[in-house]
C-alpha cells in the first residue's frame, strides 16, 4: 500500500468537497477557526508513519480527550468506574440532560458530556485541577511520545463564560449523588483538559496505546485497550455512532474542534481533523475521509 499517495489522493478530494459542515460556534473562541482547512495522520503498528495536508496546525481536541480520562480512570479505579457511568450508547446529542432525569443520575457512557464529566470527577476526587490537568497531559504527552503539547487558555477561558449547559449537567449529576468534587471544580477541570491542543501529527502518536501489540506505549493494561476500543466503536460519535460503524467500521473518537483519532486495532492510528460539523457534532470531511482511507486500505473490523 502506497500510504503517501493515498493520504495525498484524500486530501485533494477533501480540498472539493461540495459540504465542508459547519464550525462550532457555542464556544466563541472556536467559532473563529478557519473551516477550509484539512490535516490527516496514520502511524502504523509497525512504527512507520505519514501525514498530509495541514498536518502540523494545532486544534482543540476537545472531546477527544475523553479517551485520555477514560484510560487514565480505568487505570485507576478498574471496575468500580462503572457504579458511576454506563456503557451503552445514548442515541441522543452529546449535551443530552433527559436520560439523566429517568436514569438516577448514571450518564450512559463516558463519552457523552455527562458521562465524561464523572469520569473526569472521578480522577479529580479531592485533588487539585492543576494537578490532575498535569497527570492528564504527562498521561498524553507520553503517549505521543511529545512535550510539546500544551492546553490553550483561551479555549478553557471561552468555554468556562459559556458552559451553562455543562455545569447544569454536573449539578443534576451532583444532585443524585454522583459528584465528589463541586461541580466548578470538576468543570473547570474538564473543560481546560477539553482545551488540549495538538495536530494531526501528535494525535495520531498519541493513539497508538489503544491500537495494541508490540513495540507500542504500554500504558495500560491489554484489557483497558479492547474495552476503550469497544467503547469507541459504540459511543464515540454520540448519536452518529451507528453511522460511523456503517461508513468507517473502526472505533473512533469525535471532537467538535473537528478532530477525529480513529484506531484500526492491530494496524495503526490515524487522526484527522477538518473543523466543519455534521449534524451530530462530528467532523463532516474527517468521516467523509476515514470513510475512503478504510475502504482503501480494507481496514475495517467487519
Ligand atoms: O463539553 C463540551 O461541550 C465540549 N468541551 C466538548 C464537546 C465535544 O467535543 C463533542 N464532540 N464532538
Amino acid at each position: 500500500m502506497e500510504f503517501t499517495t493515498l493520504l495525498e489522493g484524500i486530501v485533494a478530494r477533501m480540498r472539493t468537497a461540495p459540504d465542508k459542515g459547519r464550525v462550532a460556534d457555542y464556544i466563541p473562541e472556536l467559532a473563529s477557526v478557519d473551516p477550509d482547512q484539512f490535516g490527516i495522520a496514520l502511524a502504523l503498528a509497525d512504527g512507520r508513519f505519514f501525514a498530509a495536508g495541514d498536518a502540523d496546525t494545532a486544534f482543540s481536541i476537545q472531546s477527544v480527550s475523553k479517551v485520555f480520562t477514560l484510560a487514565l480512570a480505568l487505570g485507576r479505579l478498574g471496575d468500580g468506574l462503572w457504579h458511576r457511568v454506563g456503557r451503552e450508547p445514548s442515541g441522543l446529542p452529546f449535551n443530552s440532560i433527559l436520560q439523566l432525569e429517568h436514569e438516577k443520575g448514571i450518564p450512559r457512557n463516558p463519552f457523552i458530556n455527562a458521562g465524561a464529566l464523572v469520569v473526569t470527577d472521578a480522577i479529580l476526587a479531592g485533588h487539585q485541577p492543576r494537578e490532575v490537568l498535569g497527570e492528564i497531559l504527562r498521561f498524553v504527552r507520553a503517549a505521543a511520545d511529545d512535550e510539546h503539547i500544551h492546553i490553550d487558555e483561551a479555549v478553557a477561558r471561552s468555554e468556562t463564560d459559556h458552559g451553562h449547559r455543562n455545569m447544569a449537567l454536573a449539578y443534576f449529576l451532583a444532585a443524585h449523588g454522583n459528584f465528589v468534587n463541586s461541580p466548578e471544580l470538576t468543570c473547570g477541570t474538564y473543560f481546560h483538559q477539553c482545551a488540549i491542543e495538538m495536530t494531526v501529527r501528535q494525535l495520531a502518536m498519541a493513539g497508538r496505546f489503544l491500537v495494541g501489540g508490540p513495540g507500542k506505549p504500554n500504558l495500560i493494561s491489554r484489557d483497558s485497550v479492547r474495552r476503550i476500543n469497544a467503547l469507541m466503536l459504540t459511543c464515540g460519535h454520540y448519536d452518529g455512532s451507528g453511522d460511523f460503524a456503517y461508513r468507517v467500521g473502526l472505533p473512533g473518537k469525535s471532537g467538535v474542534g473537528g478532530g477525529i483519532l480513529v484506531i484500526a486495532p492491530g494496524r495503526a492510528s490515524i487522526a484527522v481533523w477538518s473543523p466543519g460539523l455534521n449534524q451530530h457534532g462530528n467532523s463532516a470531511l474527517g468521516t467523509l475521509a476515514v470513510e475512503h482511507l478504510a475502504r482503501e486500505t480494507g481496514w475495517s473490523i467487519f
